[in-house]
């Protein structure tokens, strides 16, 4: 079986018991506990915790996940990856372990074709319930079911959420895989393939079980690229069909055989993985960056690049692998496809990026391997290896793989302490980024989701049901407080898809809070935050909700404006200039997109051209929902890494844009006004950003820039604001030719002036010349390069000149001789020191030029 024959035969097994097939999710997770989805239930928690009704009582899906712990192993091993696909089954609440067992058997046995007689299971140390179904229900014999401990058959996410006791199942490979006596001996030979959890019981981040679910619930994951190694009989999952095209296409790129060398194998496989995981990565919208996914994508891409020019290839590689990628999953996953041309731009300007990183890392690790070497060490520093790592994107494997080629040994200890003081504040880092706050928490609990009425008014009525004061859960919240408010409903819409909330007030019979921002709480809650301006405000109270109605107009202008600046972008420029980001305030807004180039201001103006003439045509903002499929087949933009239900939001204005939008707008694009657009510039290579404003804010920005044309008019002279800028630049220009005169004239005069002083040595003793002249007012600086014309001037003879100033009361001295005084012994720090006794100071300076100062400006003569 190929890998979409398992696929197929897995989910309609399922479809024919009762399951709804359910697409995967993004590898983005809707959990902010959670770095990638890593397991088929991420997108059931809600329904396994009970905080959300299932909308289908049984599902079963074929999920993308991504496990980052293992990336260092990838390429080292046979068996490590970090994307894979999980099939599923799973029950909410619904059937339990008897039928999860029964069903998995079957399966396994009858449309998998596994020999029962090869088949080994695990269970739970405590789980004589599982023990006696395997037994005495699917008649597994007792020798072939092994008990396991905590570590290895309880199941949970790795971060606070479901679990509970697993079983998993394992298929013998035979003795050419290793040493018989079942999985607990032999983890190569017996191959585990499904893991069934009968997810029971919560934990906290602790890994406290907290106690029992609400129901008794099914997940189970099958490891696709598993079951492919025993459908196809392959030793390892780089024979598999998923991934030996990749290894193929590294093979090619490197004129390198698979399985011939280790060293050559390590790197191909990495290539292989690493191409085909980034690449989904990229096509659900992650970005390299420097924290969180973005840290794990760009360390991976990295990875690829180095072990590639490790190959001995120089051209760039990511392209290719993408190519390929898409090419083999594609059909399972459509959205490669789509994605296609933001992954391949997204990964080339990267791996152009770390081409050059690549070059000083490799340089600096060279370096450190001669110091070591000339120190007589076979230790490679830790620091260097950190800052390898942490600069230039080389892991500690490759520095380590790369030191001991070289005989040397990475200092990983040292190099494992500033990792962890960099994961520290790393986990600090994302302590601070966590949103779900417990008195929120429990509000949403209590109160369930916020009836979100502002698309249709400004003002609604409704019930406090939640107030926080200070971050705690409090009855009433008095003036002056800091306080955030949950209402059964609202017309006050949450800051998101880059729209900033909504300000405004909200008033009870005792008191009003004053709204500055509205963000989505926990739990599809609407917070509003604020301060309380007058009396007080009780948790149950009646309160009257009102927007600022100029507030949300200047939004809803900008965020309409947003997408006619979207549409016309993709016009001029392409398909390929998709948003990366926006922010939405009132009148003002911020676009983020994917572009090569910097735009010229011919083509800026163009585009604000476009675009205003778009919102001049009137067109209606027409919003309505409708399910993601059908949103898809109009041509709906949607936003890389936003997570969408089945049910969407699409706002169409006019016949040409259609954007899946949960935002709020305006009715016709005229009220929009005018789109000015303010700046465009780079934020990371291959993304542009566009600021522009709109409607009042734009006419406010117009009769700014009059007013600047009018000040500098008015430096110019004043007349006609048209010819100001030529006067300018010819006023400029006329200054240039000025000050070049004058630097000639000021060459001229000294010239003129060190002839002279020349021309007035005197020999001080037979043979040897002297100048010797007092000023006034003049500096020292001044004085110096006399004095170095002089010593010029005077070059062939022995010849020494001492100029004198006084300077603010202060007389100073400088003194220059010829080399061919200096060839007499005779130095201008000699000469220097003899004179400053004379005016009470002292000296200091080279042979050929010494400046000494001192207070007695009354000896400088003498
Ligand atoms: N969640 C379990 C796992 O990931 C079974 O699906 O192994």
């Amino acid at each position: 079986m190929q890998a979409s024959e398992i696929r197929r035969t897995f989910l309609s097994f399922f479809e024919e018991r009762g399951h709804r097939v359910v697409p995967s999710s993004s590898l983005i997770p809707n959990d902010p506990t959670l770095l990638l989805s890593n397991a088929g239930m991420n997108q059931f928690k809600p329904y396994f915790l009970g905080l959300q009704e299932p909308p289908y009582p049984r599902a079963t899906s074929v999920q993308k996940c991504f496990r980052t712990v293992d990336i260092e192993n990838v390429g080292h091993t046979a068996r490590h990856l970090t994307f894979f696909e999980m099939l599923g089954n799973f029950s909410f609440g619904d059937y339990f372990k008897l039928d999860a067992i029964r069903w998995a058997w079957e399966l396994s046995t009858e449309r998998f074709g596994l020999d029962p007689e090869r088949l080994w299971v695990t269970i739970y140390q405590d789980d004589d319930e599982a023990e006696t179904i395997w037994r005495d229900e699917v008649g597994v014999p007792p020798e072939r079911i092994v008990r396991m401990g905590m570590d290895d058959n309880y199941w949970s996410m790795g971060v606070a959420g479901p679990c509970g006791p697993c079983s998993e199942i394992y298929f013998d490979r035979g003795p050419e895989f290793g040493a018989p006596g079942g999985p607990a001996v032999d983890p190569d030979r017996y191959l585990e393939f499904w893991n069934l959890v009968f997810m029971q019981n919560e934990r906290d981040d602790a890994y406290n079980i907290l106690g029992p679910l609400p129901r008794q619930n099914i997940d189970t994951g099958m490891g696709l690229e598993r079951m492919a190694i025993i459908q196809q009989g392959v030793p390892t999952l780089f024979e598999t069909d998923v991934l030996r095209p990749l290894v193929e296409r590294a093979e090619h790129l490197a004129g390198r055989r698979y399985g011939e060398d280790r060293k050559t194998d390590v790197s191909l496989r990495i290539m292989a993985e690493h191409g085909r995981a980034t690449t989904f990565l990229m096509a659900d919208g992650v970005l390299p960056s420097n924290e969180g996914r973005g840290y794990v994508l760009r360390r991976m891409l990295r990875r690829v690049v180095t072990h590639a020019r490790r190959l001995g290839i120089e051209r760039s590689v990511l392209g290719d692998l993408v190519e390929t990628s898409v090419a083999v999953m594609s059909d399972a996953y459509p959205e490669l496809r789509e994605n296609r041309a933001f992954v391949e731009q997204v990964a080339a300007s990267e791996e152009q990026r770390f081409s050059e990183t690549y070059a000083h890392g490799i340089a600096l690790f060279e370096q450190e391997v001669r110091a070591a070497k000339g120190r007589g060490s076979t230790a490679f520093p830790g620091e260097a290896a950190f800052r390898l790592h942490d600069t230039f994107g080389f892991q500690e494997q490759l520095t380590v793989e790369l030191a001991t080629e070289e005989g040397l040994a990475v200092d990983t200890e040292a190099f494992a302490r500033l990792m962890e003081q960099q994961r520290r504040r790393a986990q600090e880092h994302a302590k601070k980024g966590d949103v779900a706050e417990g008195p929120l928490g429990e509000i949403a609990a209590a109160a369930g989701p916020t009836d979100f009425l502002g698309y249709e008014r400004l003002e609604s009525e409704g019930k406090v049901v939640g107030v926080v004061v200070d971050g705690e859960a409090a009855d009433v919240a008095s003036e002056g407080r800091r306080t955030r408010l949950v209402l059964d409903r609202t017309p006050f819409y949450a800051e998101g898809g880059g729209q900033v909330g909504d300000a405004g007030t909200i008033v009870t019979a005792g008191g009003r809070l004053r709204v500055t921002a509205t963000r989505p709480g926990p739990g599809g809650t609407i917070v509003h935050e604020g301060v309380v301006e007058a009396g007080e405000i009780r948790r149950g109270d009646a309160a009257q909700a009102a927007v600022d109605p100029a507030w949300r107009a200047g939004s809803a202008r900008s965020h309409t404006g947003t997408h006619v600046l979207h549409h016309t972008l993709r016009r001029l420029l392409g398909e390929h200039a998709r948003q990366a980001g926006s922010l939405i305030t009132p009148g003002r807004l911020r676009f983020d997109f994917t572009h090569y180039e910097g735009l010229s201001h011919d083509l800026l103006q163009e585009i604000e051209a476009q675009a205003n003439g778009r919102l001049v045509g009137d067109d209606p903002v027409r919003t309505y929902e409708t399910t993601f499929d059908y949103a898809k087949s109009q041509g709906a933009t949607a936003l890389f890494g936003e997570k969408y239900g089945e049910i969407v939001r699409v706002v169409e204005i006019g016949d040409y844009s259609v954007e899946l939008c949960g935002g709020t707008h305006v009715v016709r694009t005229g009220e929009v006004g005018f789109l000015r657009l303010v700046s465009e510039g780079s934020i990371g290579s291959g993304f542009r950003r566009i600021e522009g404003l709109v409607g009042p804010d734009a006419l406010r920005q117009v009769n700014l820039e009059r007013r600047l044309l009018e000040e500098i008019t008015e430096a110019a002279g004043g007349g006609d604001p048209a010819t100001a800028p030529e006067r300018v630049r010819r006023a400029m220009a006329r200054i240039k030719e000025l000050e070049s005169d004058l630097g000639r004239i000021r060459r001229a005069e000294q010239q003129r002036e060190v002839a002279a002083l020349a021309g007035s040595a005197t020999e001080a003793a037979p043979g040897v010349w002297a100048v010797a002249e007092v000023y006034r007012g003049r500096g020292v600086g001044e004085l110096r390069e006399l004095a170095q014309a002089l010593r010029a001037r005077l070059a062939g003879r022995p010849a020494a000149a001492v100029l004198g100033t006084v300077e603010d009361g202060k007389a100073q001295l400088v003194v220059a001789c010829t080399d061919e005084l200096l060839a007499r012994g005779i130095t201008a720090r000699r000469l220097l020191d003899a004179a400053a006794g004379q005016i009470g100071g002292r000296g200091g300076g080279k042979d050929a030029l010494a400046i000494g100062g001192g207070p007695n400006a009354a000896g400088i003569g003498e």
